[in-house]
């Protein structure tokens, strides 16, 4: 019964979150709900319903002019991108700008180039169009953008150059410049998942790929995931003038647009200002965040663990030293036997390249109190020392 599309999704998860929520939750993608903007959220949606309207009909695919309009500007300002209102095509956040992606620009066999290790649901979303994955590996300079070199073809490169997901390095500029020029060589474009950008912490924003790009190979993906809810389900693309006639299309059947109500109430919060000092509140108490779950990692793990990708983001890396990578799995199931939620890091690297030698964990902190992330760290600890020298063989 089962298209080749339908057999290939039934090798991925068909749930987000596991049927029981631990009771402290370091599982990535998680917003603190009180971190959220409620009442003008709710303000703005109101002035949205009761707008008057003569009737209640589908709007534009691409999303609202207004919207459209207001994201040019945040990009303008936020993250020195260049772009006209009409690149911009509203989405119901970065999953689906990447299945549109799929759509548009992959046939199966198209060779599809992806960072190892990488974000799952972006890799699992190529190999269910039947792409042709390579992994290309990271190191603290994002993306070995050296190693693409000897690839002679390649329909897409998927990257997160702001904080390579989830080891968090950044892209170098001269990466930059090389992956660039690789794909106008070889005629690929360039999918840039710009996720979570908000978050720098104690260095100044790192510019968007696209702003370099001249060539229009650079697709910008963004969400509002990271910053209101991963349950609006609104973020969007900016794609080449080129492709803007392709992505419209292919939007409109996918669901003909993404809700109207949300899109004019996050319009009107992106321009009154609303918006920009939200960022910067949950910026700072991310870093709140951030900086407690470091403090803890120091007092509770000392020179065990290394930590990386810090520097930005809402997650880091744990890096087991004594802990060998086979020994991941089990620290996952002692930890969520503790009721501690937390992902484990090697399923997220392509099995051909080999394992990271150590046992890793990715680690989400936005969603958590300050108490929480001590009382989880203290707690990650104490199953991690048990893990690492098994009872009775402690000093
Ligand atoms: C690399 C990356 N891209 C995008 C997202 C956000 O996805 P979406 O906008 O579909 O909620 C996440 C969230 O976890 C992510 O880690």
């Amino acid at each position: 019964v089962l298209s080749k599309f339908g057999q290939r999704v039934l090798a991925f998860p068909t749930v987000n979150q596991p049927a029981v929520r631990p009771v402290i939750d370091f599982r990535y993608g998680a917003m603190s709900a009180d971190d959220f903007p409620t009442l003008p959220w709710k303000q703005a949606m109101n002035r949205a319903i009761l707008r008057k309207q003569s009737q209640l009909s589908y709007s534009d695919p691409g999303g609202t002019l207004e919207l459209r309009q207001a994201l040019q500007s945040y990009l303008a300002r936020a993250r020195g991108l260049q772009c006209d209102a009409e690149q911009v095509i509203v989405v119901s956040g970065s999953q689906q700008a990447l299945d549109l992606c799929a759509r548009v620009l992959i046939d199966p066999g198209d060779a599809v180039v992806i960072e190892n290790p990488c974000y799952a649901v972006a890799r699992e979303l190529f190999e269910a169009v039947g792409a042709k994955m390579h992994f290309i590996p990271v190191d603290q300079d994002g993306m070995r953008v050296d190693l693409l070199m000897s690839q002679p073809r390649g329909r897409l490169v998927y990257v997160t150059p702001s904080h390579q997901y989830p080891l968090g390095s950044i892209l170098s500029v001269s990466r930059r410049q090389a992956l660039l020029a690789w794909a106008s060589k070889v005629g690929a474009l360039i999918v840039e998942d710009d996720y979570d950008s908000e978050y720098r912490y104690g260095a100044r924003p790192v510019e968007a790929l696209q702003s370099l790009d001249r060539a229009g190979a650079v697709i910008y993906v963004s969400t509002f995931s990271k910053t209101l809810s991963p349950q609006l389900r609104i973020g969007y693309l900016v794609v080449p003038h080129g492709l803007v006639t392709a992505f419209t299309a292919a939007k409109r059947l996918m669901d003909r647009h993404t809700s109207y109500p949300t899109q004019a109430a996050l319009a009107e919060l992106l321009n009154n200002g609303v918006y920009d000092r939200h960022v910067r509140r949950v910026r700072r108490l991310n870093g709140e965040r951030r900086a407690t779950l470091l403090d803890a990692v120091q007092r509770y793990f000392g020179d065990d663990i290394e930590i990386e990708g810090a520097d930005a983001g809402l997650n880091v890396v744990l890096k087991f030293r004594a802990l060998p990578w086979s020994k991941e799995r089990k620290l996952v199931e002692a930890a969520t036997a503790a009721s501690i939620g937390v992902h484990p890091l090697s399923p997220l690297y392509d099995r051909s390249q080999g394992r990271p030698a150590e046992a890793g964990l990715v680690l989400g902190y936005a969603s958590l109190s300050l108490a929480e992330i001590e009382r989880g760290i203290q707690t990650l600890a104490q199953i991690a020392t048990r893990s690492i020298r098994p009872r009775g063989q402690r000093s």
